[in-house]
């Protein structure tokens, strides 16, 4: 991990998401719910493509791990064998005089950071939300809104096997919202009550548990290279042992150099045999695994990587984001990957004419079944640029008077801000490849390279 210096502002992150549609503060017209954040129409769509992306790597290209989901309130035994119910605490110290609550161990003093008041003594806090179920609001009802995923994969794990007749190693993946009535929120969507997790659960045979651990370290951290983080803003770093959750033999964190500094992105623990082992005295069901080539009945290990969707959008969201000088202007750019951008394509009518109007309209209806794409008329087509950049849209498809003669448009790339003119019958192939890589000036058949300045000096 380097010295380095954050390269955006978090005001700048949180500014952007809110003036284009990626998050709002959760009942903003009540004042807002402290830790939880709306998701608009286009953090929605970035939301979704991270998490596809997350599950084709993890579940659609590999033949060793498969996919489920389970119910977020669960038995209430669930947590109490798993030590949640014991162990999920926080030490919450609240100020004497203006009654601020805090995190101790977020603390750099002994007084209150707001008004330099006494704090009180630390006492644990329990982060997990009760709720009840039924019609009757007695202890007996009480339920917990589940503060990960993991634990539906351990509860299931028999159930996986003997269902898939899958050998090991086994994993099993999961994405979905997990709760946490955090002390302390902040830094946007970085900690939030309610949040989203893709947790995996990698089953294996002991003794083979420090060599797969050291893979998934490495796997999830090319992840988010391949996904276009920049090597140098991300980091590993192995907890100590006197740290390590109470169920894991060693934890390294993939490291984000976030706004506020270097931060958890995602953790990679090694909790042993320790949850299947708890859940089969707790439940009194053996959870163990049968190795039809060695003859053995072992309780299996577990490698887990461990992300939060919300602060990977925060992580690409921050990661894409640039300002760069264009003529006399600065221009925003986010430089999503491909795969994240939530506008794949734009199309751009140079004018509101009704002739290019139903034209442009016709290329639009074309791409749309195929890409997330968007029609924009409105202003002029610089300041149209400016509002795709803004988002991350990788291509411009821009019809002109010229398109309805030849049947051609161009497309600007959005990082090099060069153009090409193609056929509106290859623009569905050209985006694909695009897309997927190939660059700009490789020309489908009908196409050519193109100078917008050229052009206007006739
Ligand atoms: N099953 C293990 C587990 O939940 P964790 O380190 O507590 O481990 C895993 O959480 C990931 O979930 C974190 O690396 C982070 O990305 C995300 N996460 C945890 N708490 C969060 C919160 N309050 N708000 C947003 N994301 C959170």
């Amino acid at each position: 991990m380097s010295e380095q210096t954050p390269t955006v502002p978090m005001d700048k992150i949180v500014s952007l998401a809110r003036r284009r549609g990626f998050v709002f503060p959760s009942s903003e017209i009540y004042g807002g719910l402290s830790g939880c954040w709306d998701y608009g129409p286009l953090g929605i769509e970035l939301k979704r493509n991270i998490k596809q992306a997350w599950w084709q790597s993890m579940v659609r290209e590999r033949d060793d791990i498969v996919g489920i989901e389970t119910s977020i309130l669960m038995h209430p035994q669930v947590w109490r064998t798993s030590g949640h119910l014991e162990r999920m605490v926080d030490p919450l110290v609240e100020c004497k005089n203006c009654h601020l609550r805090y995190r101790a161990d977020d603390l750099q003093g002994d007084r209150c950071p707001s008004c330099g008041g006494e704090l009180t003594e630390a006492r644990m806090f329990n982060v997990m939300f009760k709720t009840s179920v039924g019609p009757v609001d007695d202890s007996a009802s009480v339920v917990y809104l589940r503060p990960e995923t993991a634990q539906g994969m351990f509860v299931n794990f028999d159930n996986i096997v003997q269902s898939t007749h899958r050998k090991l190693p086994l994993g099993i993946a999961q994405q979905g919202k997990s709760f946490r009535n955090e002390i302390t929120t902040g830094n946007f969507i970085f900690r939030s009550r309610e949040f989203e997790q893709m947790e995996m659960e990698f089953f294996v045979k002991p003794g083979t548990d420090e060599k797969w651990f050291e893979y998934w370290v490495q796997a999830r951290h090319d992840w988010f290279v391949k996904l276009g983080i920049k090597r140098e803003h991300l980091g590993l770093n192995e907890h100590p042992k006197e740290k390590l959750a109470h169920y894991a033999k060693r934890c390294i964190d993939v490291t984000y150099l976030f706004p506020q500094g270097w931060a958890e992105l995602e953790g990679i623990a090694n909790r042993t045999d320790y949850d299947l082992k708890q859940h089969s005295q707790g439940s009194g069901k053996t959870l163990d695994y049968y190795d039809d080539e060695t003859k053995e009945h072992y309780t299996p290990y577990v490698i887990e990587p461990a992300v939060g969707v919300d602060r990977s959008l925060l992580a690409f969201l921050c990661d894409a984001y640039a300002e760069e000088p264009d003529k006399d202007e600065t221009r925003v750019v986010l430089h999503f990957h491909p795969v994240l951008a939530p506008v794949k394509a734009a199309i751009l009518p140079l004018s509101k004419k009704e002739n290019l109007s139903s034209f442009a309209r016709d290329v639009y209806a074309g791409i749309r079944p195929y890409f997330m794409a968007q029609y924009d008329d409105t202003q002029s087509i610089g300041r149209r640029y400016r509002r795709q950049d803004e988002i991350g849209t990788p291509y411009c498809v821009t019809v002109d008077f010229q398109s309805l003669e030849d049947k051609r448009v161009t497309v600007r790339e959005r990082d090099t801000m060069n153009q090409i003119r193609i056929p509106v019958a290859e623009l569905r192939r050209t985006l694909e490849a695009k897309l997927a890589g190939e660059d700009l000036y490789v020309l489908p058949p009908g196409g050519e390279i193109w100078n917008p300045e050229r052009e206007k000096k006739g």
